[in-house]
């Protein structure tokens, strides 16, 4: 479903978009001790989880029907891999399932707190690291071919 990959190769502009946006906000308003406003903060922060976990099912499903997901493991085998297939069918997949579960912890992390530097914080962190998974895994070569 040639769509779907269409969807998950451009849905990922906004999501990194909105990612960076968000732990930015978040760094500021820490660092700045802010804060942490509804109409702002909290909008900012819950775009960015939604849309996040919209590119994890759209991924999730890309996973399935691609010839360089699933198919690609059953097809070659982990040890017929080459590191661009590999990094496509496993490595992708895995560090950004990592990620999104890490920008859930700071998400829901957020919502316990009562004090606007600790909501703050654990935005900046956790969606902060789970960036930096998603970057370290970005088949960049393929997407902007
Ligand atoms: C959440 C952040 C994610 C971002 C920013 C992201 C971004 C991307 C990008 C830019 C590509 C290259 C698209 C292209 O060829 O133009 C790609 C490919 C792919 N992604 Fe993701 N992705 C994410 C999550 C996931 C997840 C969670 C999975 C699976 C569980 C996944 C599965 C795949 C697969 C299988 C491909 C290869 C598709 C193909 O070549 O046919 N992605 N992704």
């Amino acid at each position: 479903m040639e769509i779907l990959r269409t969807l998950h190769s451009y849905f990922a502009y906004i999501v990194l978009i909105l990612l960076i946006f968000a732990v930015f906000n978040a760094l500021l308003g820490w660092l700045g001790k802010k804060e942490f406003t509804m109409h702002k903060d909290l909008r900012i922060s819950l775009f960015a989880f939604i849309l996040s976990h919209l590119q994890l099912l759209i991924g999730l499903i890309v996973f399935f029907v691609s010839a360089n997901g699933l198919k690609a493991i059953q097809t070659l085998g982990m040890g017929g891999m080459n590191s661009a297939a590999r990094l496509l069918a496993v490595e992708h997949p895995l560090t950004n399932i990592l990620a999104i579960a890490l920008i859930t912890i700071g998400w829901s992390r957020h919502k316990k707190k009562d004090d606007s530097t600790a909501k703050f914080k654990s935005i900046a962190i956790f969606y902060g690291l789970g960036l930096l998974l998603i970057l370290s895994r970005i088949p960049w070569g393929q997407w902007f071919n």
